[in-house]
């Protein structure tokens, strides 16, 4: 008897856990709403998404090119991360007026800075259009209802091609900065803390999105109008406590649960291994020259930052996907379906298609990434491209042309690109070696260090004066410009391996046959940038044996990491005056037996790249934080997700609004919120 108890609470505390796995579509949230209500969720399906009437989807939006953002006020007020509103804010900043250093507040909507080419999406609605397709409609036919309602359509491919679903938005394109923190709280820790737990990092930005008279989205314009959400979110200042519900609204872009042990195996042992390596050799580069000189540092900030950022995840995400034995777990998960598949003639030989397909695809997907990660991230080579095509068009090189020097360095350059030559020459079999490069290399110094000299000493793209001063003919046979074209890959590359349309056919069979063969398992497609709901709780987790790790962090660990000689933790006078006053207001509270301000949490939400910015929803359907990160260690649940250890990283919003209010003074933007 106490055998079957404890295998009864065993298979429940093993099925409560598993369901924090899965992206869900709003549209067909109901499926989920009583695992979710059963968890804490006091709403129904139709409050989170719905057609016919105001839904929470309404106060979503997918934000720029890569983010998500939500409404928090009925006059347009919008939060997202800090790193996804640092290009507009970074824009808009002048030596004169650094908003990225200093933070930016605006005491009053004239204030508001409009933000040139940022647009923001609300999803008008989704449809499964699988029967359409099928009956032989063409997608331009599909979208032609929604064109013609003066919106914009796409449809998106689920589980492989097996469904179709039209996604309906709305776009808005006059967004204005309302207030950003300064870079060392919205981007506090910089890279040193990214993918890391515990975090202390502000990151958090607020815009504001104009609309025309009628509410519809306008070109900028002084009369248009705060856009009046059909819904935005209330907040609660109630705080979060290990075990509360939580939810992830928002844009997940790339996971890929389903792909067999062929892929797994490549990103874990070929690809990341050798992304890793020649990105820590750029890094490297990078970083010794900021070491030398503050204004190298500055310059190389941002591209320091896009290229560690996914260099520690993939490091993560190999770790993880060893740890957790994906490849090996697939493998056998693949000879039990072989088993059932055995037979039925339509799935009997599907493996052996995927395997050979994955042969021919893995040499050239190979070369698509070493090319990314080599010779096309020589900024020289493509500055020539620009530069060439400019000369095409003007007579005279305009001078805002200027502005692809401002954050470049053309030694730091030029180490970088002997640097990734010669990581190619290693990384690249010798039967695919470009014989025009050999040729060059050979014709201009016999090594690379050699040929990369010619063309740094030779090109006319290394300077805005240089580049002015050539004709037109000089920068069409430019060095830069040979080995621009030498680097230009042949073939197209796709969000993953998989989805190459040479593997992507056979995995259209396989979800067919895996949803008939495993019914215990929850399927949901995987993301792929379309609007998601993910569930789970707040939670901590056992880091390393005998590590455990709260899942809250408070000004406190601010405090201890603070640091004016390190860049990345040095903390605004204010907040070091703040906390020597204890002088919280109300935004003060006891965490843990002391008196502090809580920053931010982790949860067990399934979420992925995309999801920065998400709002993070409690049980009554109230914000109380905002998504930004997850934990490193917990970055392969883009390819399996393991609830012990998937942790996503959210800013508490009552630092956010801690923030405003104390730091940035502007405590009127709260007036306009709805607190709970
Ligand atoms: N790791 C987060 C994401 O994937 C945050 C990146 C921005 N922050 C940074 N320190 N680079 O986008
Ligand atoms: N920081 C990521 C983003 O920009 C979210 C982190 C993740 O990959 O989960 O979307």
């Amino acid at each position: 008897m106490k055998k079957l108890i404890l295998a009864i609470v065993l298979c429940f505390t093993f099925a409560g856990v598993r369901a924090d796995e899965g992206m869900w579509l709003p549209s067909l949230i109901g499926s989920r709403i009583n695992d979710m209500r059963q968890k804490g969720f006091k709403l129904s399906a139709e409050d989170i998404y719905s057609v016919n009437k105001a839904s929470m989807k309404d106060a979503v939006v997918l934000f720029g090119s890569g983010c998500t953002g939500e409404y928090v006020s009925d006059q347009g007020l919008l939060l997202t991360n800090h790193h996804c509103g640092y290009g507009a804010i970074q824009k808009l900043s002048a030596v004169e007026h650094d908003y990225l250093t200093d933070g930016f507040w605006a005491m009053s909507r004239e204030e508001e800075l409009p933000c040139e080419g940022l647009s923001v999406r609300r999803l008008v609605r989704m449809e499964d259009v699988t029967a359409r397709v099928a009956a032989g409609e063409s997608f331009d036919e599909i979208k032609k209802q929604a064109i013609d309602e003066g919106y914009s359509a796409s449809i998106e491919q689920m589980y492989y091609g097996n469904q179709q679903f039209l996604f309906v938005y709305e776009i808005f394109t006059d967004v204005r900065l309302v207030a950003a923190p300064p870079s060392s709280i919205g981007k506090f820790g910089g890279d040193t803390d990214n993918w890391i737990w515990p975090r202390h990092t502000g990151d958090f930005s607020i815009f504001r999105v104009y609309a025309g008279k009628d509410n519809k989205p306008a070109k900028y314009s002084k009369e248009n109008q705060p856009y009046r959400p059909a819904r935005h979110l209330r907040i609660s200042t109630k705080g979060v406590k290990e075990g509360d519900f939580t939810m992830i609204y928002g844009y997940p872009a790339n996971t890929q649960e389903y792909v067999i042990s062929d892929a797994v195996e490549y990103v874990a042992e070929v690809s990341n291994p050798m992304k890793i390596a020649l990105r820590t050799e750029r890094l490297d580069i990078i970083s010794a020259a900021q070491e030398q000189d503050p204004a190298i540092r500055i310059q190389y900030a941002a591209k320091h930052a896009g290229i560690a950022n996914a260099w520690k995840k993939w490091q993560g995400e190999a770790l993880g996907i060893k740890r957790l034995g994906t490849i090996e777990k697939k493998r056998a998960y693949e000879k039990e379906f072989a088993a059932w598949a055995a037979d039925k003639p339509e799935y009997a030989h599907l493996l052996d298609s995927m395997h050979a397909a994955y042969n021919v695809v893995r040499e050239w997907y190979y070369m698509g990434e070493l090319y990314a990660e080599t010779g096309k991230t020589i900024e020289l080579c493509a500055m020539a491209n620009v530069l060439h095509t400019a000369k095409m068009r003007y007579d005279n090189l305009p001078e805002n042309f200027k502005k692809l020097y401002v954050s470049y360095n053309v030694d730091v350059d030029r180490a970088l690109a002997k640097a990734v030559l010669k990581g190619f020459e290693r990384y690249c079999p010798a039967e695919k070696y470009p014989a025009a490069l050999r040729a060059e290399i050979g014709k201009y110094g016999g090594t690379v260090d050699a040929y990369v000299d010619y063309i740094y000493d030779n090109s006319h793209a290394t300077s805005f004066e240089k580049a002015a001063a050539a004709t037109k003919e000089q920068m069409e046979t430019d060095p830069a410009m040979r080995l621009f074209e030498i680097f230009t890959f042949d073939k197209k590359m796709y969000r993953n391996m998989s989805n190459a349309p040479e593997v992507e056919r056979w995995y259209r069979t396989f979800m067919k046959a895996l949803r008939e063969w495993d019914k215990e398992r929850a399927f949901y497609p995987d993301a792929n940038f379309t609007l998601r709901v993910a569930y789970g709780s707040v939670a901590g987790y056992e880091y390393a044996d005998g590590e455990y790790h709260n899942p809250v962090s408070t000004l406190d660990g601010i405090i201890e990491k603070d640091n004016p000689n390190i860049y990345d933790y040095n903390i605004p006078q204010v907040l070091r005056d703040i906390y020597a006053a204890k002088d919280y207001g109300r935004w003060g509270e006891k965490v843990n037996g002391r008196y502090t301000v809580p920053v931010a949490f982790i949860a067990t939400n399934h979420t992925s790249g995309g999801n920065s910015g998400s709002p993070v929803i409690n049980g009554k359907g109230e914000l109380i934080g905002i998504n930004f990160d997850r934990t490193w260690r917990s970055t392969m649940s883009d390819i399996e997700f393991d609830p012990s250890i998937c942790r996503n990283i959210s800013v508490d919003i009552r630092f956010v609004l801690f923030v405003i209010d104390r730091v940035g003074g502007a405590g009127y933007l709260l007036e306009e919120m709805d607190l709970r």
